[in-house]
């Protein structure tokens, strides 16, 4: 249950040239977002961040915010199935290899994956999964959502090797973020996650948690984690596009238990989305 949209059309097979920026350099920008019953959820933050991203790499993006749009609900309604799992990349086109940018007149390569996605069976949920923690080494510019993502698949490829579901990224001995999601954890009593800054990705799912957290008056504090805080967290959760809100139940050695202020966040989250 795919379907493509690339040169102006949905088709359901499209090539890129070998000779592809996306290919030969990652020299390009992403998004992915989710659709729940035909309503792609926060697709206008998605579009902002997307367009914010390949801005800061001085990359043009061949539609308008409004006609990508229109694309994307006309995808998920040739679809037609509940939950789309929406993947957009823009990359800086085809030609010859050189570092620097190609001339003026090559054109941006934009495409869109539709795809059927299946959500996390909740008792995965209500487990909470395990994290392992890996040294950030990912670059200046975690605020773009590049196409360069070596350090985030040799993170969870670690994780995965363990019997982990993510990655925990460490830089400094504070917690930035996951490889493909946001961290947040209560500590004291307040929920904590790392403020918006370059070294993590201003997640969308990130942002309606603080948004749900303050309507059910948490105290939320943006600041970094400490690896020695990791002993003193009381419940702590990853959000993310396709992970939503999932609790944790370990990192490292360090064991927690699946907590009712984390449920209560994913409960009203869940009542958002639908
Ligand atoms: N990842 N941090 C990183 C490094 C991410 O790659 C993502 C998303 C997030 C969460 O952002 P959001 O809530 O906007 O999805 C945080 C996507 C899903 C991916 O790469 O597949």
């Amino acid at each position: 249950m795919y379907l493509y949209f690339f040169k102006d059309k949905f088709c359901k097979d499209a090539y890129l040239p070998i000779e592809e920026r996306a290919v030969n350099f990652g020299d390009g920008v992403y998004e992915v977002v989710l659709s729940y019953y035909n309503k792609p959820f926060k697709l206008d933050e998605h579009l902002n961040r997307l367009f914010y991203s390949a801005s800061n790499i001085f990359l043009k993006i061949p539609y308008s915010k409004e006609e990508i749009e229109n694309i994307v609900y006309e995808g998920i309604r040739i679809l037609n199935i509940d939950y789309v799992k929406i993947y957009v990349q823009v990359s800086r086109g085809s030609y010859e290899r050189m570092h620097e940018f190609p001339p003026n007149e090559v054109e941006s390569n934009f495409f869109i994956i539709f795809r059927l996605f299946k959500p996390i069976e909740e008792s995965i949920r209500f487990n909470g999964v395990k994290l392992f923690t890996y040294p950030d080494i990912r670059w200046e510019r975690c605020d773009i959502k590049s196409l360069n993502l070596l350090p985030n698949v040799l993170a969870k490829e670690y994780s995965k090797r363990k019997g982990g579901f993510e990655a925990l990224f460490i830089k400094n001995s504070k917690i930035t973020e996951c490889a493909s999601s946001s961290f947040f954890a209560f500590i004291d009593d307040k929920l904590i996650t790392h403020p918006l800054t370059n070294e993590i990705l201003a997640g969308i799912t990130r942002n309606e948690v603080l948004n749900i957290a303050k309507s059910l008056n948490f105290e939320v504090i943006e600041r970094p984690i400490y690896v020695y805080e990791l002993e003193r967290i009381e419940e702590c959760f990853i959000t993310g596009t396709t992970t939503e809100i999932l609790p944790v139940k370990s990192i490292d050695n360090f064991n927690y238990k699946v907590g009712e202020r984390t449920l209560k966040i994913y409960r009203v989250f869940k009542e958002r989305i639908l």
